[in-house]
C-alpha cells in the first residue's frame, strides 16, 4: 500500500475527514432508526471499507449482508448493465434495509439494485453512499445519506479501485496521469 500512494496526484478527501463524516452519518442514521433494527446491505467490493467503519460507528442494533454486483464496463466507467455475482443469503422481506455504497458515479448500479431489492418487499429501503459525483449522475436515484460530493474525476482509495488496485489506501484521491497510463499495477 505505501508504494501505491506514490501514484496519487491529489488527495481529495483525507482519512480524518472520512472518519469524521462517517461518525456524523452514523449519528444521523441512529436518530432516524431509533427503536428499530437495521439490515445493512453492503455492495461488494467497493463498499467494504465504509461497511466496516460505519457498522462499528452505529449504535443501532444491526445485521450485515453483502451483495456482489458487477457492471459490464471499462476499468474506469460503468455501462448500467449489472449482473449479480453474489446474491443476498437471506430474505429481506419486512426488514429495514440500508444499502451501503462507496460511490455513486452514473447512478446506474444503484438504480438497478434498488429496483431489484424493492421487489423483495423490505419494510423500508434507503441508501447511504460515502461519495457521489453530481456531475456524472445520469439516472435519478433517491439517496438518503451522502458523505461527500466530489468532482467527476477518476478517483481511488477507501474501497475505490483502478483495475482492482488501490482499494486499501486510507484516503481518496486522483491518480497521476502516469499511473493511469501505466495501468493497474500489483
Ligand atoms: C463501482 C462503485 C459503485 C459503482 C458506481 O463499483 O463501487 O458500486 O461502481 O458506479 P455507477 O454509479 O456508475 O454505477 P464497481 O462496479 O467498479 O465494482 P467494485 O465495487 O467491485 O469496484
Ligand atoms: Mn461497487
Ligand atoms: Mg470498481
Amino acid at each position: 500500500p505505501p508504494q501505491q500512494a506514490a501514484d496519487i496526484g491529489e488527495v481529495l478527501v483525507t482519512a480524518d475527514e472520512i472518519a469524521e463524516r462517517i461518525a456524523a452519518l452514523a449519528a444521523k442514521v441512529d436518530a432516524d432508526y431509533a427503536g428499530r433494527e437495521l439490515l445493512l446491505v453492503g455492495v461488494l467490493k467497493g463498499a467494504v471499507m465504509v461497511m466496516a467503519d460505519l457498522s462499528r460507528a452505529l449504535r443501532t442494533p444491526l445485521t450485515m449482508e453483502f451483495m456482489a454486483v458487477s457492471s459490464y464496463g471499462s476499468a474506469t466507467s460503468s455501462s448500467g448493465v449489472v449482473r449479480i455475482l453474489k446474491d443476498l443469503d437471506r430474505s429481506i422481506e419486512g426488514r429495514d434495509v440500508l444499502v451501503v455504497e462507496d460511490i455513486i458515479d452514473s447512478g446506474l448500479t444503484l438504480s438497478w439494485l434498488l429496483k431489484n431489492l424493492r421487489s423483495r418487499n423490505p419494510a423500508s429501503l434507503e441508501v447511504l453512499a460515502l461519495f457521489r459525483k453530481p456531475e456524472a449522475i445520469t439516472v435519478d436515484v433517491d439517496v438518503r445519506y451522502v458523505g461527500f460530493d466530489i468532482p467527476s474525476a477518476f478517483v481511488v482509495g477507501y474501497g475505490l479501485d483502478y483495475g482492482e488496485h488501490y482499494r486499501t489506501l486510507p484516503f481518496v484521491g486522483t491518480l497521476t496521469p502516469e499511473a493511469i497510463a501505466r495501468g493497474p499495477r500489483p
